[in-house]
């Protein structure tokens, strides 16, 4: 594949750094917003036709150099049986963990609760433009695990979780080694399926401290990641808001680190290990200013993607709810604009 994203993870020398941005499909274009007045966000992900409409709306709609597939991280607690709902507060759970006894039961993994998403990857993989390879991804298990216990979504702080991993040493590994052994099957099974690329968010991982962070979860990522890269697919890690603990991050558990907007991207180069890539890290909040302010904010990229070719642009977090369009849009055409080399 003639692929300016593959090109750059492969080390190839390309003419601009790639760009794509997190949470490009759903949220911000017209074109979504207009299928969800139709449809709920559950609906447009089980259905492979518009799933894969969805994946593919921002290639042209901002001009994106690759699709992400349309699904959400919190399938995996779905697949383990939690019933789960996506309401207009986002996501939530019919019985989270701190509502339940423990010692906690096993879960049941039901893989076949996951088979709609490859049905909708086979769909993306026949109906995409040929230069533009598909992001596959799950949640790490530290953020998937903070949905599951605190069992609300966006606005919470997630107190409930954060006790839990303090408290509950023994249970939350219990629920670690689950998680990351249905996220591993899940993965490879995209990868089966044809994503070229694969992404794990973790989110929350700036909750707790580095250390217990690390302590609790490296070797869950590192398992994810070693599946993952021994298929030959770069493995791209976002753990947000871990602050100075990116230091910590080697290229022995990724290929790619994205960074994101609290730390300056060329301080998180100075910190990080010079194999691993870099991605991000444009504050996605830019887009409530002025076409003025969003180019003097992109300007201060030049001088960094001059000097680093192992970069791809994007936003340190996902593009908010109601983010204006029309800001949005001048992004990529400039990533596409300049005088890089
Ligand atoms: O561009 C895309 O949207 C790609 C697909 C994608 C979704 N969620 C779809 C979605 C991806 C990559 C995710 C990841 C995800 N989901 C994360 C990690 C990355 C991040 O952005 O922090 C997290 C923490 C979740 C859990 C989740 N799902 C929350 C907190 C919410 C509600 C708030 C919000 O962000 O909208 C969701 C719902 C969700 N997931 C929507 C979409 C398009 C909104 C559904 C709608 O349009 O009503």
């Amino acid at each position: 594949m003639n692929s300016i994203l593959l090109d750059t993870l492969q080390g190839k020398s390309t003419s601009r750094p790639p760009v794509w941005f997190m949470r490009q499909a759903g949220r911000v274009l017209p074109n979504y917003l207009a299928l969800k007045e139709k449809h709920s966000f559950w609906e447009m992900m089980q259905d492979k036709e518009l799933a894969a409409k969805v994946t593919l709306l921002p290639i042209d709609d901002l001009g994106v150099d690759a699709a992400i597939l349309f699904s959400d991280i919190l399938v995996i607690p779905y697949a383990m049986g939690m019933g789960l709902d996506f309401t207009d507060k986002g996501p939530v759970f019919e019985t989270p963990i701190r509502n339940m006894n423990l010692p906690l039961g096993k879960f049941v993994q039901q893989p076949e609760k996951l088979e709609y998403i490859y049905d909708a990857i086979d769909e993306i993989i026949k109906t995409r433009p040929a230069d533009i390879p598909l992001i596959g991804f799950c949640g790490a298990p530290m953020t998937v695990l903070t949905f599951m216990i605190e069992g609300l979504g966006s606005k919470s702080n997630f107190g409930e979780a954060v006790k839990f991993f303090f408290k509950e040493k023994a249970e939350t590994k219990k629920l670690i080694e689950q998680v990351t052994e249905l996220s591993i099957h899940y993965a490879l099974k995209q990868i089966e399926h044809g994503v070229e690329v694969f992404q794990l968010f973790d989110t929350n991982s700036g909750l707790i401290p580095n250390d217990l962070y690390f302590e609790l979860f490296s070797e869950s990522i590192k398992k994810i990641s070693d599946a993952v890269r021994a298929t030959g697919t770069p493995f791209i890690f976002f753990p947000k808001g871990l602050g100075t603990g990116i230091s910590e991050i080697t290229y022995d558990l990724c290929d790619y680190l994205s960074v994101d907007w609290q730390t300056p991207i060329e301080k998180a180069r100075k910190m990080i290990d010079p194999k691993v890539g870099l991605q991000g890290n444009l504050d996605p909040r830019i887009v409530f200013t002025d076409k003025e302010t969003i180019k003097k904010e992109l300007n201060k990229y030049l001088d960094f993607g001059r000097k680093n070719r192992n970069w791809i642009f994007n936003f340190g977090h996902g593009f908010l709810p109601e983010s204006p369009y029309e800001n949005a849009k001048i992004i990529a055409e400039w990533v596409k604009k300049q005088e890089w080399r």
